[in-house]
């Protein structure tokens, strides 16, 4: 029997993100020495049938068809947010309120004013609370931060983010929660919200933005799709740097390609989601000789979370930024704080506001400014 003290993990939500963060808690104490035993005991669903078959796969004691008994149970300690973007805030605060420490996926809401409230609520409270930008945990991109913070680029001159997929490619998709906005949330926000917190922790604050969004199935199903298909957008960052960010749902044999890239003073790093275990990098100051980018195998275990894995050479895949969240998680229980927290989840979303804002009304708007 394990001495270390109990967890009780509640999730909302058996999706995919139920699965992948069930999945997270489970592997967790295999990877890392932690100080407390996180135990599944409850997730929720509103269909019967498959909230019960969901349990029984991903190894959680019950389940339920109404959240609100998960945040109610006296012994579930963090309610884990696992459900659509429009559904977010009102979960995080009720989880708040009854001072549940809370892990909600991204984006934290579907516009600035919920994502703000809901960061508040759980700030009120005091428990732990994080929002889920799993990419941060890649070994790659947590080894891209830390080389940008050492300065091995210089001064960041230029960002570049960009994520292509071919979900919407296809008119005939079903209508789902994906395509209405004041549910699944735009495509800024669902997928930009990810490169956004890159941007934002490796070169700082983005201060102005200009952008263009287009939705080239507008019904599906027979209803009216007002969410983003495509949308580019130029930035300014607070720090003088400026970026570019494309999100794009109708790249046909693209299915889920990002790319993060900063051009420096002093160099250039580049990340590419499908090489995920690979890091680029160009010194400026290499002889000439070298002139390119080399291929960093971000495995060693001297970089971030390499050593709780596998041998150098053997690789980590998508899976493994769900362990590592988990993992980060309960290392800081029972008093945190954890990271990223959802005060950084609303920051985010500000600047998503800020994005859809700019090309609704077709020019730079200043992230700040009032809606
Ligand atoms: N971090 C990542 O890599 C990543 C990847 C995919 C999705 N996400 C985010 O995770 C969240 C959930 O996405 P998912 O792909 O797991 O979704 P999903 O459709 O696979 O699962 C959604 C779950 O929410 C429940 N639900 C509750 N209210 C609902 C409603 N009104 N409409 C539809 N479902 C409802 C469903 O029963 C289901 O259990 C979203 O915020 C999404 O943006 C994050």
């Amino acid at each position: 029997m394990s001495a270390k003290p109990e967890v009780g993990i509640g999730i909302v939500g058996y999706g995919l993100m139920g699965r992948a963060h069930a999945y997270g808690y489970a592997v967790a104490p295999r990877v890392r020495d932690l100080p407390c035993a996180p135990r599944l005991l409850v997730i929720s669903g509103r269909d019967e049938g498959a909230v019960a078959q969901a349990a029984g796969r991903y190894g959680v004691e019950e389940w339920t068809t109404d959240w609100r008994e998960i945040v109610e149970r006296p012994d579930v300690d963090i309610v884990d947010v696992c459900t659509p973007p429009g559904t977010h805030a009102e979960i995080v605060e009720a989880a708040a309120a009854a001072g549940k420490a809370v892990l909600c996926e991204k984006p934290l809401a579907v516009d600035y004013a919920s994502a703000a409230a809901a960061a508040k609520a759980a700030a009120d409270a005091g428990t732990p609370n994080a929002i889920g930008f799993n990419y941060r945990r890649l070994p790659a991109l947590a080894l891209m931060k830390q080389l940008v913070d050492e300065g091995h680029v210089g001064e960041v001159l230029l960002w570049r983010a960009v994520w292509l997929s071919d979900e919407f490619l296809d008119p005939e998709i079903p209508f789902d929660w994906r395509f209405e906005r004041a549910m699944g949330a735009s495509s800024i926000a669902d997928l930009g919200a990810h490169l956004i917190d890159l941007a934002l922790w490796m070169v700082g604050e983005i201060a102005e933005v200009a952008a263009q969004s287009e939705t080239f199935t507008r019904e599906r199903s027979r209803r009216t799709v007002d969410v983003d298909e495509a949308s580019s957008v130029l930035a300014r960052f607070a720090g003088g740097a400026r970026g570019v960010f494309e999100l794009a749902r109708v790249c046909a044999r693209r299915p889920c390609d990002f790319f993060v890239e900063v051009n420096g003073t002093a160099g250039t790093l580049r990340f590419d989601y499908p090489s995920l275990n690979e890091l680029w990098y160009g010194d400026a100051h290499d002889d000439a000789t070298l002139y390119g980018l080399r291929r960093i195998r971000a495995e060693h275990p001297t970089h971030p979370y390499a050593a709780d894995w596998w041998p150098i050479g053997q690789g980590i895949g998508y899976g493994t930024t769900f362990v590592n969240q988990a993992a980060d998680h309960l290392e800081r229980w029972p008093d945190g704080p954890w990271q990223p927290d959802l005060a950084q989840g609303a920051r985010v979303q500000l600047v998503c506001d800020a994005m859809e804002r700019a090309a609704a009304q077709r020019r730079w708007v200043t992230v700040e400014e009032p809606a």
